[in-house]
């Protein structure tokens, strides 16, 4: 019996996909990777997960655990080569799709506990049934899935106020290298018991086992949201714009995106959106408050001290809930894959800086494209209420592909460079994967990667756990 049919026999039909089936679970959706593997495995339960594993661990299979498929870095697709070029061990994709139900809904204790593969949006959905929020949010709710939001410490558009993935994760359980499970469904708001494991597999991108469950932490219902878009003066006025937000506000603050007008205008132009205000700015900012109580009020007082201070020079407030859709509408649209033909040959980074460099590290950027690329488009976009922005630099028709593919390198390598000199990220949400493994190794001095190793070797000492992903391949040799 071969290795696929004997894990069949365990998990039945449902269990195994190969041949077309498999096909969508083998490439990433940003199209970057594609990979192979024995089978696309799908255990339904926790214990057909450590059954699996086991069965990995003693044929020697590598083991790629996959949630929604929405990753941007190629964490989840299996890699056919390692580092030196070998072909690497045969693998199977651990998809959780079947392990996708909501466990418990305990909103007395603020929690809900939910399956790995549980869509954002199914999560939020059982909370807010039960009169909460579940705030991690991004555009692709839909699909993306706890067990990935965890593995990638995901943050999206609520990090601001409510922090990433790591701050909601209060427990959780995980299948280790070799099968054993651990089960950290702790509910403790404090634990101060030594070692917080947990934190290991958060961002870990399934490198040092499967995290199968979680318990998550939940917030007050906010019923009265309301959103503006704000035209303002300039990238130097941002942070003085967070802290009158903030200031006056009173910590309702869910969101500050950057939205840039290059941006805004494409997205509407392509979705066939109206623009939601006349003034014209480079930049603008989406910010929303919610709340247990309106926040209209406080909003418009907000924007008028702030056009007051010249930081502000117009704003769209939203006043119906169409309205307050369409604006995040076009701010879920700006991803440059949904904007522009060419992007997958453009530099496209998940950069963070200390936020009070965001508007020195910004102009640095558009200096290097300026003075490399000038005909490129230049911007960024996002979460710039915590310093992460998506940075791009795009050729943004046929003619500029080729002059831009001759700089690219260089480009990018100047960008990532001005990244770690202004203290930076070049992963701030999206996790390593494959795409940053290399290239992210010089933004950590070499004792915390030889950490990582050691930690990496203690987990996982056989080395079966989606291999030659986030940790570079030789820190020593940096
Ligand atoms: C976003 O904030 O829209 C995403 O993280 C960025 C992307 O999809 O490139
Ligand atoms: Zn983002």
């Amino acid at each position: 019996m071969t290795f696929v049919d004997g894990l069949r026999a365990d998990l039945g039909e449902a269990g195994i996909l190969t041949g077309h089936d498999a096909e969508p679970y083998l490439t990433g959706q940003r199209g970057l990777y594609t990979g192979e593997a024995l089978a696309v495995v799908r255990p339904a339960s926790v214990d057909e997960t450590a059954l699996v594993v086991r069965a990995c661990a003693s044929a020697g299979v590598a083991i790629v655990p996959q949630g929604g498929n929405t990753g941007m870095s190629g964490g989840a697709v299996p890699v056919t080569a390692d580092p030196a070029g070998n072909t690497a061990r045969p693998s199977v994709v651990l998809s959780m799709s079947r392990m996708n139900r909501i466990v418990s809904v305990d909103p007395d204790r603020w929690t809900i506990t939910a399956e790995a593969g549980a869509t954002i949006e199914a999560v939020q959905q059982a909370a807010a049934a039960a009169g909460r929020l579940f705030a991690p949010d991004w555009g692709a709710r839909g699909t993306a899935t706890v067990g990935g939001a965890i593995a990638t410490n995901a943050g999206g558009n609520n990090v601001v106020r409510y922090g990433t993935m790591r701050d909601h994760v209060l427990g959780l359980e995980a299948v280790l290298a070799d099968g054993r499970v651990w089960d950290g469904l702790r509910a403790l708001r404090k634990d101060s018991s030594g070692y917080d494991l947990k934190q290991l597999f958060i961002g870990a991108e399934g490198t040092l086992g499967v995290v199968t469950r979680a318990v998550l932490r939940l917030h007050p219902a906010t019923p009265h949201a309301q959103s503006a878009l704000a035209a303002v003066s300039g990238l130097d006025g941002l942070m003085p714009l967070l802290e009158l937000a903030e200031a006056r506000c009173g910590g309702d603050v869910t969101a500050f995106e950057l939205v840039p007008d290059v941006g805004l205008e494409r997205a509407c132009e392509k979705f066939g959106l109206a623009r939601p205000l006349e003034a014209r700015a480079e930049f603008y900012v989406l910010v929303r408050l919610s709340s247990t109580e309106p926040v209209s009020d406080r909003l418009g007082a907000f924007l008028d001290e702030a056009s007051e201070c010249g930081w502000v020079i117009d704003a769209a407030v939203a006043v119906t809930d169409e309205h307050e859709e369409r604006l995040w509408t076009i701010r879920d649209e700006l991803p440059a894959m949904r904007l522009w033909d060419q992007h997958e040959h453009g530099v496209k980074l998940d950069t963070a800086v200390p936020i009070d460099r965001f508007g020195p590290y910004h102009d640095e950027v558009r200096r290097i494209a300026a003075e490399l690329a000038p005909d490129a488009l230049t911007y960024g976009f996002g979460h710039v209420g915590d310093g992460n922005v998506h940075m791009y630099v795009l050729p943004t028709n046929d003619d500029q592909v080729e002059p831009f593919l001759a700089v690219r390198d260089e480009l990018r390598e100047r960008i990532e460079e001005a990244t770690f000199a202004y203290g930076g990220t070049l992963s701030a949400e999206h996790g390593i994967g494959q795409l940053l493994r290399d290239r992210i190794r010089h933004q950590k001095p070499e004792i915390e990667w030889d950490l990582m190793q050691a930690v990496k070797h203690a987990l996982d000492p056989q080395g079966i756990m989606n291999p030659h992903k986030t940790l570079p391949a030789d820190p020593r040799q940096a």
